[in-house]
């Protein structure tokens, strides 16, 4: 009998999908509470590396003892506890999470999640961190439908951290009956594991991403040029590699990457780099900026000061790359773009994503100080073909780009499924 209990248990633990994943386990104060023995455990067993983090309510309903011998790492709990580091240690945390999963959220940890109060380890936690956060909220049906809770529901659900994994229907603890219970501890496993493994969903993928601005020469030394760095190019390109994806990257800006990177100066360079792999690619995202006019011709050499007062520029209109690609691209193509606007951003974008035929355009407003061109954050719109809106919220470039790489592999499953 033991010797069978013992294969089962190794054969399990031999699959360890989560291996190398840093999830914390946020645990506020409901009855719930005593599944997150549970959820440590099967995460625990599924390869990841689980710390434990529990409200001062949770602790009425479980032991940091339990938790700490399930997760095999110390449960945390106090916000001024003695620390063994010099980095206080909702920032350790923070730093080390790949995912943050709060199982139960109480009603009173939503309310706080929503406004940013940070009064714990927990919900201080949360906010120094950058992580997906997942929550299954766990409560009474009626403080579950209170407009107060729904409210701060739907804020949470329209920031992109967030994912909720809704409450079943069902009797709850105190004999009422309605949705409230929280999801079963599978339900939960089963989402926690899809988005720590999301970065597999472009693994058979070939994608373009260009980036930086072009310039167009207009003697040796000068240029026509714009002030995009490319670090929202090269983000894409980093977040879509490290999805698997087979990435080239076109950039203006030198940079050394495991995937290859083509350095380009001038609009028509960019064209041709991404005209010779535009077949052979699943998709384009162009977030480059590239010069909408060069110089009709080069000078030679240096052009010299006249007497004259004025220097008058002959230009002439470069080819518009997107644009032309747009009109070839395969049904099986998925062609991003992007839209920097300094005014009218919603219907500036609409005209661009038809006008060029996208399949998705990105518009980020550069009027606005700190986001778009050189900074390291953005703040989005993204629109879509079929007519669909999304707003993402001042975020690092990298977290734009995840979020993207995630709207790539739904579309990527929606060409799948259609009809040939
Ligand atoms: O590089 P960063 O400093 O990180 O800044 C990021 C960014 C602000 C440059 C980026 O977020 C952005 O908005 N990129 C698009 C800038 C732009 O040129 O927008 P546009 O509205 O002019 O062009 C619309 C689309 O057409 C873009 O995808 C552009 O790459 C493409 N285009 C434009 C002109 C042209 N001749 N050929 C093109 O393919």
């Amino acid at each position: 009998m033991k010797k069978s209990s013992k294969k089962r248990e190794s054969s399990f633990d031999s699959f360890n999908p989560l291996e190398n994943k840093t999830v914390i386990l946020g645990v506020s104060g409901g009855i719930a509470a005593y599944k997150a023995c549970d959820i440590a455990s099967l995460l625990r067993r599924s390869g990841a590396n689980v710390h434990a983090v529990l409200t001062p309510n949770a602790r009425e309903f479980i032991t940091p003892l339990s938790l700490t011998t399930i997760t095999r790492n110390p449960a945390h709990c106090e916000q001024y506890g003695q620390s063994s580091n010099w980095r206080p240690e909702h920032i350790e945390l923070a730093k080390s999470a790949d995912l943050i999963l709060i199982a139960p959220a109480t009603a009173d940890l939503i309310a706080k999640l929503a406004t940013g109060i940070c009064d714990d380890l927990l919900t201080t936690m949360v906010l120094a961190s950058q992580a997906k956060v997942m929550i299954a909220p766990a409560m009474n049906p009626v403080m579950l439908q209170h407009p107060a809770t729904q409210y701060n529901l739907s804020v949470l659900e329209n920031r992109y951290r967030y994912d909720i994994i809704p409450s079943e229907y069902g009797e709850v603890a105190c004999g009422d009956w309605g949705s409230g219970k929280m999801a079963a501890v599978e339900t939960i496993i089963t989402a926690v594991a899809a988005r720590l493994l999301a970065h597999k969903t472009l693994a058979t993928k070939r994608l373009i991403v260009t980036a930086g601005g072009t310039r167009e020469p207009i003697d040796p030394v000068r240029f026509i040029g714009n002030r995009s760095s490319g670090k929202m190019g090269i983000a894409m390109a980093d977040a879509a590699f490290a999805r698997g994806a087979e990435v080239t990257l076109v950039s203006t800006v030198e940079v050394e990457r495991a995937y290859p990177v083509v350095v380009v100066e001038t609009a028509q360079e960019m064209q041709e780099a991404v005209e010779s792999e535009f077949d052979l690619c699943d998709a384009l995202v162009m977030t480059a900026a590239v010069a909408d006019f060069r110089p009709m011709a080069v000078a030679n050499h240096k052009i010299k000061k006249t007497d004259s007062d004025d220097l008058v520029l002959e230009l002439t209109k470069n080819p518009d790359i997107i644009d032309l690609l747009g009109r070839v691209k395969r049904k099986d193509q998925v062609i991003i773009g992007f839209a920097a606007e300094s005014e009218a951003l919603l219907s500036n974008a609409t005209q661009k994503l038809k006008r060029k035929n996208l399949d998705v355009i990105v518009g980020n407003d550069i009027s606005v100080p700190e986001i778009g061109f050189g900074s390291d954050d953005n703040a989005v719109v993204i629109l879509s073909a079929e007519g669909t809106r999304e707003n993402l919220p001042r975020m690092p470039k990298r977290a734009i780009a995840e979020h993207l790489c995630d709207v790539l592999s739904e579309r990527f499953q929606m060409l799948e499924k259609a009809p040939v």
